[in-house]
């Protein structure tokens, strides 16, 4: 088992991972295409990522899609990121950021999808400012996202999942919300790709029933 010391210095040799400190990090706004990824491909971003269970699954299925895993440790991107150099996924990266300054990152309509992926609930009240579906986070999504572009979120809570249909349906900018209190019974379950993240399998294994929403913006 490395420590968190050898993953991070890993973490710097390794061209998938886009993190502070390195050659390149916040200048990628806007050059994705030009500058990373070297093509035109759509992206989709997976914020909370952790591991990049479905950036590595989602890269896997579709070639012609670049995914980017989003998470503030960087020992858990050094997990996916080196998967994915394993398995060659030029598809495939990963960005050490706090998603609170995504626009530092990415340009207005730069990113096609994003996926929210068991980010932590924070149930205390005084915390709600840091729940990732709250308005100021959803501004961020909404500079950064294209026309049309679906925003997808998988939780296991029914505080957060509450909590998030309340926002939305408060907001006037957002249209097509959809959701089901038990994603594994309903028909949005085959847009969920069978990939299963660490949380998940956790909390599936613990009796929870996954909840899914998913929403645009209009423009
Ligand atoms: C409950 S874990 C879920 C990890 C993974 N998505 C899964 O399902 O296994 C939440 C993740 O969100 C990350 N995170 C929490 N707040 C964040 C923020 N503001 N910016 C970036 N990452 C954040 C944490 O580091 C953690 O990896």
């Amino acid at each position: 088992m490395r420590g968190k010391k050898n993953k991070f210095a890993e973490n710097l040799l390794r061209d998938n991972v886009i993190e502070p400190g390195k050659t390149g990090y916040k200048t990628l706004q806007g050059k994705w295409a030009s500058d990373f990824f070297r093509n035109t491909q759509p992206i989709t971003l997976e914020l909370a990522c952790g591991w990049g269970e479905y950036t590595l699954g989602l890269s896997r299925l579709f070639n012609d899609r670049n995914f980017i895993g989003v998470d503030i440790k960087g020992d858990r991107l050094w997990k996916g990121s080196g998967i994915a150099l394993e398995e060659d996924l030029k598809n495939a990266a990963f960005l050490r950021t706090q998603i609170e300054h995504l626009m530092d990152f990415f340009g207005p309509g730069e990113v096609s999808e994003i996926w929210l992926m068991f980010p932590d609930p924070r149930p205390k009240k005084r915390d709600a400012k840091r729940r990732i579906t709250h308005s100021r986070f959803l501004d961020v999504y909404k500079q950064i996202i294209s026309p049309g572009g679906l925003v997808r979120l998988k939780t296991d809570n029914t505080g957060l999942f509450e909590y998030s249909l309340e926002v939305l349906q408060a907001r006037e900018d957002i249209c097509a919300l959809e959701y089901s209190f038990d994603l594994y019974s309903s028909d949005y379950s085959a847009d969920c790709y069978d990939i299963v993240t660490k949380y998940e399998k956790k909390f599936r294994e613990a009796g929870e029933v996954i909840k899914y929403l998913q929403f645009r913006y209009i423009n």
